[in-house]
């Protein structure tokens, strides 16, 4: 099989990789300019287990990486990948990058090819929204289009590994386009689903999230429950879960990145009114919450901003299990906005996102070394859970020091009375 892929982004290019790694040749195309440079070295824009690798062994022989689809190969598909943000306060979604990426495959579409949308979408989109453009597009020829959505559920850092191994949802709007969408998820993992319409391959997406939001969200809420009652959260979720099979409340902690800060809203986007819709916000906004949360820990512990009083904000990426380098929707970098807004001095690290892109968040000053980081600080934030802060050895004493370790992760510094953790943080403020 030969497929055209449409940004070469975070989903675009593991996609493109996993498929070209089984044999499908993939061209991708791709509109910015810096992604195009790092792939023609051999290299993602981002950190993602294995991928380097295959990239150099796939570039040129099954993965090419081009300025437009050449129009002397036969497609059997185009694929969808570029983002779906939210816009402002309001935060609906913005599929105009959807509409614009079809002006991609435009010139070398007959009509016959499939068109994946492997973008998360609001329910209807793919009908609504993509498919009367391509009806457009393939006037003149005759053909009534196949359109298919086929969802992206990966984790990040471990995408290569779950392409190949989780279920794959498919659908179409005909049964010929189940048909190729089922043969080319095939190519790459053993099992394929095939959902019974578009809306329903668009829903599931949604609410696989939504279920983690909400899930993530009972442990957000048991867990500041409990401070009010002066205990803590984190020991209060641990011993409830343990040995007791049919509790299985998640840990505290921020719920955030590039789908989980957007999916509810994806979804509410053009949801009926009522109450299921009240009770997806409602977790949402709860999960949003403790951003506030630990700014307002920042106020009570350490006091007004001040020049003297720097503060280090380290695990800028969204998650620190598995690794990624990703900043996009991370709760670290909301907080470390909302923290320079009020005026508090930062600095920032992180273990594995990129010194070019936290230098770009403009937030503060960016360290390659934790410990050179907290020399002088009148505070540290651990905002991720990044398995690294286990074991690091803090060099710089560390006293008077006030530490916020979210996650419970700075074993070196667990006995410090200075310390608090996502389960203790609102104790003071709540008794
Ligand atoms: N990141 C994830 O883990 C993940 C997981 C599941 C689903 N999704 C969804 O998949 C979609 C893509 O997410 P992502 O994280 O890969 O986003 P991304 O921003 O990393 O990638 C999109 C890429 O498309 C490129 N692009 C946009 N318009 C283009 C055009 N007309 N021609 C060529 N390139 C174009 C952009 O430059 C960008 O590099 C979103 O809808 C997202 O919600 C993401």
């Amino acid at each position: 099989m030969t497929i055209g892929i449409i940004g070469l982004g975070y989903v675009g290019l593991t996609f493109a990789i996993a498929a070209a790694d089984k044999g499908i040749t993939v061209y991708g195309v791709e509109k910015e300019k810096r992604i195009k440079q790092s792939l023609a070295g051999g290299q993602a824009h981002f950190f993602e287990p294995g991928l380097d690798d295959k990239i150099k062994e796939c570039m040129g022989r099954k993965f090419f990486c081009v300025e437009e689809f050449p129009r002397d190969v036969q497609f059997d598909a185009f694929m969808i990948t570029v983002g779906t943000p939210l816009i402002g306060q309001t935060k609906e979604p913005n599929f105009d990058y959807i509409v614009s990426s079809l002006k991609a495959f435009r010139n070398v579409y007959s009509g016959r090819e499939l068109v994946i949308l492997r973008s998360t979408v609001s329910v209807g989109t793919s009908r609504n929204v993509v498919l009367p453009r391509l009806q457009e597009m393939a006037e003149d020829s005759g053909c009534a289009p196949m359109i298919a959505m086929c969802p992206e559920r990966t984790v990040e850092g471990k995408a290569l590994v779950e392409l190949t191994s989780l279920p794959q949802v498919v659908s179409g709007n005909s049964p010929q386009a189940v048909k190729m969408s089922h043969k080319l998820f095939k190519q790459i993992t053993s099992k394929v689903i095939e959902a019974e319409s578009l809306e329903e391959a668009e829903l599931i997406k949604l609410y696989c999230n939504i279920y983690r939001d909400m899930n993530f969200a009972l442990g957000n809420v048991l867990n500041v429950a409990a401070q009010t009652f002066g205990l803590d959260g984190i020991s209060v979720i641990r011993n409830a879960n343990e040995g007791y099979a049919r509790s299985n409340i998640a840990s505290p902690g921020f719920v955030a990145g590039p789908c989980l800060e957007k999916d509810a809203y994806i979804l509410m986007n053009n949801m009926q009114e009522g109450k299921s819709k009240d009770f997806i916000y409602a977790a949402r906004r709860f999960n949003e919450s403790l951003e506030d949360d630990v700014v307002c820990w920042v106020e009570r512990k350490i006091g007004a901003p001040a020049q003297e009083k720097e503060l280090l904000l380290t695990g800028m990426a969204f998650k620190g299990v598995p690794e990624t380098s990703d900043l996009r929707g991370s709760s670290s970098v909301y907080i470390a906005r909302k923290l320079k807004d009020k005026g508090y001095k930062l600095r920032l690290h992180d273990f594995v996102a990129r010194r070019e892109e936290l230098q770009e968040l403009n937030l503060g000053e960016v360290y390659d070394d934790l410990n050179e980081a907290c020399e002088g600080i009148a505070g540290m934030l651990a905002l991720n859970n990044c398995s690294r802060y286990h074991t690091f050895h803090f060099t710089q004493g560390m006293e008077g020091v006030r530490i916020l370790d979210i996650w419970d992760c700075c074993d070196e510094l667990k006995e410090r009375e200075e310390r608090d953790t996502i389960g203790n943080m609102l104790i003071e403020e709540k008794i």
